[in-house]
C-alpha cells in the first residue's frame, strides 16, 4: 500500500509539472539503474523475478521490445493499471527503452510455484488449442507466434511459460474488454475475443501446468505470422 501511495504521489507530482513536465521528469530520474527501478521491484520482485501475487507479472528475461511496448502502452493509457499509468506518465521513450533493456537482460531463477490440482480434461483441451489453434474460429496455434517452446519471439512477442492461470485469464479478459490494447492490428485482441470462457480457462490451466524451461525468445526476423500484429513488425527493426 505504501508503495502504491508513494507511486501515485510521484505520478501526480510529475503531472503537476505540466508545461515543464517532459524536461523535469527526465531531470528527476536518479542516475543509477538500480535506483531507477526501485519503484518497480517492490511490485515485480527483486530483479523483476515476479512475486507471490499472481497478478504482478515477472519482467526478467522478456524480450526488450515487448517490455518497451508495454511501458509505452501504460504511459499512453492503451493498457490500463492505474498505479503504472501514473508512474510512467510523461516519461520519455528513451528512458522506457532503457528500463525495458535492463529487465530483459536479467535472468533470476523462476519463482517456485505451489502444487495445484488441475483437471486433466482442461489441460488436454488447453494443449490442443495452444499447439493446434481452433481452425473453425480462425484462431492460429499459439505456438506459431509464441514459439514452439513458448519462449517468445523477438522483438515483441513474450514467452508464455511461468505465467499463472489467473494472470493469463485476466490478460485475455482485459483484451476482450478493451482494458489492454496493443499496437494495431491488435492480433491478441482478435484471439482473446474469439475464445470462449471455457477455452480461456483451458488455455490458462494448460500454460500454468508447464515447467519453466530455459527457452529464450526466438530470433527469426521477417518470419511471416499467421495474423498481422502491430507489435511484431514483419520487416524487422525495432518497434
Ligand atoms: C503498484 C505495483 C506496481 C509497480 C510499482 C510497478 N508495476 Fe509494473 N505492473 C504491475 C501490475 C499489477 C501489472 C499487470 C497489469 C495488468 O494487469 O495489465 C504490471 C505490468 C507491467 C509490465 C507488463 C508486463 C507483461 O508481461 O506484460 C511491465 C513491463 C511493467 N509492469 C514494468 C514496470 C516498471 C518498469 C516499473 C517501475 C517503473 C513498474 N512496472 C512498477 C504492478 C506494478
Ligand atoms: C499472430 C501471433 C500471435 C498468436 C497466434 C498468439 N499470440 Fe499471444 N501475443 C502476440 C503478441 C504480438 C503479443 C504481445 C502484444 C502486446 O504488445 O501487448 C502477445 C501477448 C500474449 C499474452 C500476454 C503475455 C503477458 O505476459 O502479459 C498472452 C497471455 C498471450 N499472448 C496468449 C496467447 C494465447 C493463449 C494464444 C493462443 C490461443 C496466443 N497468444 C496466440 C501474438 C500472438
Amino acid at each position: 500500500m505504501k508503495i502504491i501511495l508513494g507511486m501515485i504521489g510521484l505520478g501526480s507530482a510529475i503531472a503537476a509539472g505540466h508545461a515543464a513536465a517532459q524536461a523535469s521528469a527526465a531531470d528527476r530520474i536518479p542516475d543509477t539503474m538500480e535506483a531507477r527501478v526501485q519503484a518497480c521491484t517492490g511490485c515485480h520482485g527483486p530483479q523483476g523475478r515476479g512475486v507471490e501475487n499472481v497478478y504482478f507479472p515477472r519482467l526478467a528475461g522478456k524480450p526488450a521490445g515487448y517490455l518497451y511496448n508495454q511501458l509505452v502502452a501504460f504511459r499512453d493509457g492503451r493498457r490500463k493499471y492505474v498505479p503504472m499509468n501514473y508512474l510512467l506518465a510523461y516519461l520519455p521513450d528513451a528512458y522506457l527503452m532503457r528500463m525495458a533493456e535492463y529487465f530483459a537482460a536479467l535472468n533470476p531463477p523462476p519463482l517456485v510455484q505451489p502444487a495445484v490440482k488441475r483437471s486433466p480434461e482442461q489441460v488436454r483441451e488447453g494443449q490442443r488449442i495452444v499447439t493446434q489453434g481452433i481452425p473453425a474460429k480462425k484462431i492460429p496455434a499459439c505456438i506459431t507466434c509464441h514459439g514452439a517452446e513458448l519462449g517468445g519471439r523477438e522483438p515483441g512477442i513474450p514467452g508464455l511459460l511461468g505465467l499463472r492461470a489467473d494472470y493469463v485469464s485476466a490478460q485475455l479478459g482485459a483484451w476482450r474488454f478493451g482494458v489492454r490494447t496493443a499496437l494495431a492490428p491488435d492480433c491478441m485482441q482478435f484471439i482473446a475475443s474469439s475464445l470462449s470462457e471455457p477455452e480461456v480457462a483451458a488455455v490458462a490451466t494448460y500454460l500454468a501446468s508447464l515447467p519453466v524451461t530455459a527457452a529464450r525468445p526466438l530470433r527469426q526476423p521477417g518470419m511471416r505470422l499467421p495474423l498481422a500484429c502491430g507489435s511484431q513488425p514483419q520487416k524487422g527493426g525495432r518497434p
